[in-house]
C-alpha cells in the first residue's frame, strides 16, 4: 500500500496536497515548527523519547492574531508519519491536519505548509492527528493563543498546559495505554504536569489582572479544577468568550474540563508581594493537588476585576432552532472487534468503540463514508447519545456549536468545539454549518478515538 494511493476526503483531492494548491502567498512570514525527539527531566533521570518542537523543552505557546494570516511550516524531524491539527480553529478544511481526510500524512524529512486566517480570538491548541496516541503521549501538545484584535487590558497572560505522563521511578516511559484502559475510561498518567512542570510557580504583578488560560491537552484525564482565590472570573470557555456569569468553581463543585477543553479565568493577583493564587485539581482518592501557582511580585497595581470589559464575541453564527434538522449520533461499544486498518498513522490494535454502531475503520480505510452529510449554511441539531458508562469529550473540527439541552443537567449556552458527554447522557447541540469540508468528529480520549470512537461529518 502506498501512502499516496488514496484519500478519503473530498477536500484533500482539491489540490491542497502540500498546501501548494491553496495559498495566502506572502501574507505571513513562515514560522518553522520542527517535530523532533526530545528529552526532559521530570524525575532524577532525564526522560528520553519525548516528542516536541525543540530538543529539551515543551512545545511552545504559539501566538496569532484574530483575522491575521498565519503560516506555520511543520517539518517532520522524526521517522514516523505525522500531521498537525489546530484544535478549535475554524479554518479552511485543507489546513485542518487530518490524515487522509484533509491531507496526506507528512513523512519523516518532509514538511507541510499550514496557512490560514484564524477567525476567532481565544485559547486554542495544537497536536498531531497522525500517530496521535504515540506523539501526544510523548509530549507533542501545545497551546495556541489567538489574540483579540484589540488588547483586552490584562497585566499578564499565563498559559497552563495540563498533561499527564506515564513514567516509571527512573523517569522512563511506561506503555502509554492499556487495552483495559482503552475499553473503559482511558489509561491515566502518573506524573501530572503543568507546562511539563510539577506545580510550577509563576510570578505576576501584585494586584494585577492575569488572564489564566487553562488547557487540558491530556490524552485521557478529565480534570476537576478550581482556584484557591475568589478574586477571579471565568471569561472564556473553549476559546469563546462567555456572555453570562458562570459560577466560580469550588472544591465541592469543581469545573470538569475534559481532554481538548480550555477555560480562561481572569484572576486578580493578591495585593501583597509573595501571596499566591493556585490552580487546584480534585483527584480521585487523593488530596487536592496544586497544579500551578500564581505568585504576586512588586508593588500593588490595585486593579479590580470589574475594570475588565467583556471580551468581544467571536463571529460565530447562531443556529435558528425553528429551522434546524436533527441528526442522531450514538456513542457506544463496537459491534465487532478486530484491529482497525490504520495506514501510516498508528493503530492500537483493538476496536472497542463506535459511532452509530460503526467503529472507525482506521485513518486510511478506503470507502469510509461520512457519518452525516449536511448542507452548507444551514442550522442543525446534533443529538448525542452516550450509551456507555464512560465519559466522552466529543469534539467536532472546523465548526463551533452551542449545547442546548440534556436529559441530565442544565447546560450553559456556551460556544464550544468539545462537549463532555456524561454517563448515559443524551445532549443536543446546535450549529450553523458555515464552513464546508470533511470535519473529523471524535472522542478526545485518544484511546477511545483510536479504538473506534471517530468519524467525520461532511458539509457541502
Ligand atoms: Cu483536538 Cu481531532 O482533535
Ligand atoms: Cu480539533
Ligand atoms: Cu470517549
Amino acid at each position: 500500500m502506498n501512502r499516496r494511493d488514496f484519500l478519503l476526503g473530498s477536500a484533500a483531492t482539491a489540490g491542497a496536497l502540500g498546501g501548494g494548491g491553496w495559498s495566502l502567498a506572502g501574507a505571513a512570514v513562515a514560522q518553522q515548527l520542527t517535530i523532533q525527539a526530545a528529552s526532559f527531566r521530570f524525575r532524577d533521570q532525564p526522560t528520553k523519547g519525548m516528542v516536541s518542537l525543540s530538543p529539551d523543552a515543551p512545545p511552545p505557546v504559539l501566538y496569532g492574531t484574530q483575522g491575521k494570516p498565519m503560516h506555520l511550516r511543520v517539518v517532520n524531524g522524526t521517522e514516523d508519519y505525522t500531521a498537525m491539527h489546530w484544535h478549535g480553529l475554524r479554518i479552511g478544511n485543507a489546513m485542518d491536519g487530518v490524515p487522509y481526510l484533509t491531507q496526506l500524512p507528512i513523512a519523516g524529512g518532509e514538511a507541510f505548509e499550514y496557512e490560514f486566517i484564524p477567525p476567532d480570538a481565544g485559547t486554542y491548541w495544537y497536536h498531531p492527528h497522525c500517530m496521535t496516541m504515540a506523539q501526544m503521549a510523548h509530549g507533542l501538545t501545545g497551546v495556541m493563543v489567538i489574540k483579540e484584535a484589540e488588547d483586552p487590558g490584562f497585566d499578564a497572560d499565563q498559559a497552563v498546559n495540563l498533561r499527564d505522563f506515564r513514567l516509571d521511578e527512573e523517569g522512563a516511559f511506561l506503555p502509554y495505554y492499556t487495552a483495559r484502559g482503552a475499553a473503559r475510561g482511558g489509561t491515566r498518567g502518573n506524573v501530572l504536569t503543568a507546562n511539563w512542570l510539577q506545580a510550577p510557580v509563576y510570578d505576576h504583578p501584585a494586584g494585577g489582572l492575569v488572564r489564566l488560560r487553562v488547557v487540558n491537552t491530556d490524552t485521557t484525564r478529565i480534570y476537576k479544577l478550581h482556584l484557591s482565590t475568589d478574586q477571579a472570573r471565568i471569561i472564556a470557555w473553549d476559546g469563546h468568550p462567555v456572555e453570562f456569569e458562570l459560577p466560580l468553581p469550588s472544591a465541592g463543585e469543581p469545573l470538569l474540563v475534559g481532554p481538548g477543553q480550555r477555560v480562561d479565568f481572569a484572576v486578580r493577583m493578591p495585593a501583597e508581594e509573595g501571596q499566591t493564587a493556585g490552580l487546584l485539581a480534585e483527584l480521585p482518592g487523593q488530596p487536592t493537588r496544586t497544579m500551578a501557582t500564581l505568585r504576586s511580585v512588586g508593588a500593588d497595581l490595585a486593579r479590580e476585576l470589574r475594570e475588565l470589559k467583556p471580551l468581544p464575541a467571536n463571529p460565530v453564527a447562531r443556529p435558528d432552532l425553528s429551522k434546524a434538522e436533527v441528526h442522531d449520533f450514538v456513542f457506544g461499544w463496537t459491534p465487532e472487534g478486530g484491529p482497525p486498518n490504520d495506514g501510516y498513522c498508528g493503530s492500537m490494535g483493538y476496536s472497542f468503540w463506535s459511532i452509530n454502531r460503526t467503529p472507525w475503520a482506521g485513518d486510511a480505510a478506503k470507502g469510509t463514508g461520512p457519518l452525516a452529510v449536511l448542507k452548507q449554511g444551514r442550522s442543525y441539531v446534533l443529538r448525542l447519545r452516550n450509551e456507555s458508562p464512560n465519559l466522552h469529550p466529543i469534539h467536532l473540527h472546523g465548526l463551533a456549536f452551542v449545547p442546548i439541552s440534556s436529559n441530565l443537567r442544565k447546560l450553559p449556552p456556551l460556544v464550544t468545539d468539545t462537549m463532555l458527554l456524561m454517563k448515559d447522557e443524551v445532549a443536543e447541540i446546535a450549529l450553523v454549518t458555515d464552513n464546508p469540508g470533511d470535519w473529523a468528529f471524535h472522542c478526545h480520549v485518544i484511546e477511545h478515538q483510536k479504538t473506534g470512537l471517530a468519524g467525520y461529518i461532511r458539509v457541502v
